[in-house]
């Protein structure tokens, strides 16, 4: 459908916020799906983005990085002219209260997977900590707009810039070697962070769900591109099946 562009900006070199106009995907939307965007110019097929954000019922935010010909595209779409994007697509994150209420609800994000746990913060049932991990300060983004949502926010970088110095697995796993109690973890990021973070959630019985990123086609279950390995063996989509799956189902060595 063509959505409005209502407002732009770029949060820092090469990272875009864009807020579109789109009531029917906004009063669907729910925290862990995406859309699909189609970005012009020479990119045929479209780009999934996270929805960071669903308001009024009517606008739709989204946060994308220019990483090819795709997003560099799309980065240059000024207010006023009209997108096409499909949405919202997707299974999101199940926001409904973990079976033990006594215990934190974390939310970790890394780098760009920091985007969709800001709508995720808002609708939970009760106010979570985040942990928010960055390469260094001039990466670190929307710290301000979590601490507004968050019950406590960490911070953690590769190069100790700002945060703690280290990965925010490390924040993990102090956090629960300090005897805290966790009810459940959502997480969404580089793979590498997210299998450590499912592994410490699985040693320590703690639910986990995970936000799960390949490269897509159609983006609505048609294609098969978007494949990724489950421990019973079998395949799921990320577009259709997913992106949000139980960390305890992906199978990270398929
Ligand atoms: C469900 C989902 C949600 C996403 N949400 C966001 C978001 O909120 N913000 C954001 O900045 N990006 C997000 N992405 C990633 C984004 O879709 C890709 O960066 C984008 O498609 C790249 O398109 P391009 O044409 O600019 O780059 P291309 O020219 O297609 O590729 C440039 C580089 O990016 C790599 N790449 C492309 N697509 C992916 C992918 N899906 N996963 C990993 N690497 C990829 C390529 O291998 C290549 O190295 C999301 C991806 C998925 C699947
Ligand atoms: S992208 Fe086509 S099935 Fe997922």
């Amino acid at each position: 459908m063509l959505c409005k562009l209502s407002y732009k900006n770029e949060l820092r070199p090469g990272l875009f916020n864009f807020i579109i106009d789109c009531p029917e995907i906004a009063a669907k939307a729910k925290p862990g799906q995406f859309i699909h965007a189609l970005c012009g110019g020479s990119a045929y097929l479209r780009r999934p983005i996270s929805i960071c954000d669903a308001v009024d019922n009517r606008f739709v935010r989204f946060i994308f990085e220019v990483r090819g010909k795709g997003t560099a595209e799309l980065s240059k779409a000024e207010p006023g002219q009209m997108l096409d994007i499909l949405g919202p697509l997707g299974n999101g994150f199940d926001v409904s209260a973990p079976e033990s209420a006594d215990g934190d609800i974390l939310l970790i994000g890394g780098g760009i997977g920091i985007f969709p746990l800001l709508m995720l913060a808002k609708r939970l049932p009760k106010k979570p900590a985040v942990m928010l991990g960055f390469r260094d300060k001039e990466n670190a983004v929307m710290i301000r707009e979590f601490s507004n949502v968050a019950e406590t926010v960490y911070v953690a970088s590769d190069d100790g810039s700002i945060g703690c110095k280290g990965f925010v697995t490390d924040m993990l796993k102090s956090k629960i070697a300090s005897g805290a109690k966790i009810s459940r973890i959502y997480t969404c990021g580089p793979v590498p962070m997210m299998r450590i973070v499912t592994d410490i959630a699985k040693e320590n019985g703690i639910d986990c769900q995970i936000s799960m990123e390949e490269r897509m086609g159609c983006g609505i279950g048609a294609c098969v591109t978007c494949t990724c390995a489950m421990t019973d063996g079998s395949k799921k989509r990320v577009c259709k099946d997913g992106p949000v799956f139980s960390g305890a189902e992906v199978d990270f060595d398929g």
